[in-house]
């Protein structure tokens, strides 16, 4: 018996979300002996470590340790957009990634920005990112003005939008939100799956990478402008979604919020999406947080996020993808009782600490470490 890729990629979910081992990969209702010899082999490892002192070290700090990146070429793409290459300070090779992956990079002026990877993946020798440049001062236009020679610090890429191949696949892009859908579109097309692209924005001279995309099989592209055709909705960005197939969508919100609400009619049966601002508040009720370092408290309106709340006293708060996935914005709880809204957090992280960009509260108050 053979795994599918589909099934592979449900384990995966299923065990990154619930930290649970299944008792058979194909779902028959028996005890699967080499997983019974695996969760017994990580039972005597966890239980030795119970009398052994665990220092922080152990864990990420030797096994991602911090990466300097040298900013080595600098190229724009479109308006507003500016391609980044970065090779390692120290001249060694990088850290491997894969479609979807991100960096997370510190800046010079302490920000944390989170971008994908969007170059050669088999380039051990360098990274590359593209970044717009947004309407509002701050980490774009940080990110805009580094000039070559300048330096960054990260950790090895990380994946929150990873890319499955199975059989069929529709990519939708919205704009900068092409730089992870272009590293899955090159592994599709390496692989021969059958996929299709639907890349919209503004207008032409708006969309990085075009002259690379219009090289590629013209009927397998799609590409529209709002200039040309006025914004797109869920039926036209969804009509080449394959029956049985993947989904993967990655751009503004009301793309990603149309690509939502019309993927029920759609005939894929998977829909993977990553958005590059933070997602709205569903189901939010007002909430009060106290800031235990001030003493302060808070009130969080239920339309708006604890993270959006929390930095308008305290600004330099550590925080980049603003979607519950990159931990940058972990916090210490101290009291209260949060509704954990995150994908990354452990129920046993969960216990003492949250993430303030999505995760909030029903009703009532929680006391932070801030
Ligand atoms: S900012 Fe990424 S998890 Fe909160």
């Amino acid at each position: 018996m053979k795994l599918s890729p589909r099934r592979v990629s449900q384990l995966v979910t299923s065990f990154r979300e619930g930290r649970e081992i299944p008792r058979d990969l194909f779902d028959r209702d028996v005890q699967d002996q080499t997983l019974a010899l695996i969760t017994d082999g990580l039972d005597k490892i966890f239980a030795s470590l119970s009398g052994f002192e665990y220092r922080e070290e152990y864990a990420a700090g030797k096994r991602n340790p911090l990466i300097t990146l040298v900013v080595s070429e600098r190229k724009m793409l479109c308006d507003d957009v500016v391609q980044l290459t970065f090779r390692a300070a120290d001249g060694e090779q990088l850290p491997t990634w894969d479609a979807g992956s991100h960096l997370d990079l510190h800046l010079p002026s302490g920000r944390r920005k989170h971008y994908s990877l969007c170059g050669d993946r088999q380039d051990r020798s360098s990274y590359q990112i593209a970044v717009r440049r947004m309407p509002a001062a701050g980490g774009s236009w940080e990110m805009h003005e580094l000039p070559v020679g300048a330096q960054v610090t990260t950790r090895a890429p990380r994946n929150g939008f990873p890319f499955v191949a199975d059989e069929r696949a529709l990519f939708i892009a919205g704009g900068i939100g092409i730089t992870p859908i272009i590293a899955m579109v090159r592994e599709a097309r390496e692989l021969g799956i059958d996929w299709f692209l639907v890349y919209s924005g503004r207008s032409r001279s708006s969309l990085p990478f075009l002259d690379e995309i219009e090289g590629w099989e013209r009927d397998r592209v799609l590409i529209r402008t709002d200039d040309d055709h006025g914004n797109p909705d869920a039926a036209e960005l969804l009509q080449h979604a394959p029956a049985g197939g993947a989904v993967y969508c990655c751009g503004p919100g009301p793309m990603i919020d149309a690509v939502l609400g019309g993927f029920g009619q759609a005939s894929a049966t998977e829909l993977h999406f990553e958005r590059f601002s933070a997602p709205p508040v569903v189901d939010g009720v007002e909430f009060e947080v106290e800031l235990a370092r001030s003493g302060r408290v808070l009130t969080v309106p239920a339309d708006r996020s604890m993270l959006e709340t929390v930095r308008a006293e305290v600004p330099d708060v550590a925080y980049s993808c603003r979607q519950g996935f990159c931990g940058t914005c972990r916090t210490r709880v101290l009291s209260g009782t949060p509704d954990h809204r995150d994908s990354r957090l452990s129920p046993q992280e969960q216990q003492n600490e949250m993430l303030i960009c999505v995760s909030r509260a029903s009703g009532g108050r929680v006391v932070i470490d801030l």
